[in-house]
């Protein structure tokens, strides 16, 4: 068993830019989301880091802007040997586009891939070592927490039905799959004319059972101004 991580970066971040310029800054000046530091480091740095805690992932490979690519390579080279770094490969326009491009550039063998978010550069090493370990015993299993808000479905502004909230999972990355099942839901998605916003549920497209393991809501994704500012208090509690 061979394991790689594919660690998305390669969105524009549209909210988390506009909400920054709307306090000030001007949003072409700012980079893509997952290049905004906290607390002294990127998004996207962080998530390396976390993900290379986990022993059982061998190859990292960061999916970035093309027009990054460079400035990454030299972001990295400054912070020395990082475990199972490989050089970074350009994404695409949609998130799928990204997947699909980090499986393309996967050395030698692999058996599983992780689908990592750089958007979440708080994810516990211990979250991605479990949802790997469930997923290596049965092909494919992703990381989420219970809700705490009730969700209702919508039409239009009335409301639809209401499920029963014990029902109902908010899905986190990183999210792992046998790497011949995550390729084929990506074709199938393709062929469908599918978008879909996270990967499990284009591999439960398949007919495959995806098993859902319970993740640290801190593990949470950076999307608004307001979430920096968290990110940032949370780690300036943490020694780096
Ligand atoms: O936009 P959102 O925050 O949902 O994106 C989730 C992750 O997917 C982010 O880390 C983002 O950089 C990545 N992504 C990507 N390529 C895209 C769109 C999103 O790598 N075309």
């Amino acid at each position: 068993m061979s394991v790689a991580a594919l660690v998305l970066a390669a969105g524009r971040g549209e909210r988390l830019r506009r909400s920054l310029a709307s306090t000030g800054g001007a949003e072409n000046d700012l980079p893509p989301k997952a290049f905004l530091p906290v607390a002294g480091r990127t998004l996207l740095v962080r998530s390396l880091l976390r993900m290379a805690e986990a022993e059982e992932i061998d190859q990292l490979v960061p999916v970035v802007p093309e027009a990054w690519l460079a400035r990454f390579e030299a972001a990295v080279a400054e912070l020395g040997p990082v475990r199972g770094l490989r050089p970074a490969v350009a994404g695409g326009a949609e998130r799928q586009d990204s997947v699909a491009a980090g499986l393309e550039a996967l050395s030698g063998e692999v058996s599983h891939v992780v689908v990592h978010d750089a958007a979440r550069p708080l994810v516990p090493a211990e979250d991605v070592r479990r949802v790997v370990r469930v997923a290596l015993e049965c092909g494919a299993a992703l990381l989420a927490t219970p809700v705490t808000d009730t969700i209702h479905q919508i039409d239009g502004d009335r409301l639809r039905e209401t499920p029963a909230r014990a029902g109902l999972r908010a899905a986190l990355t990183p999210q792992v799959f046998r790497v011949d099942w995550l390729r084929e839901a990506l074709a199938k998605a393709r062929a469908d004319a599918v978008h879909g916003t996270d990967d499990a549920a284009l591999v439960a497209r398949l007919g495959v059972e995806v098993r859902v393991v319970e993740g640290d809501p801190i593990n949470r994704k950076i999307t608004t101004a307001a979430d920096l500012a968290w990110a940032e208090a949370v780690l300036q509690g943490e020694p780096s």
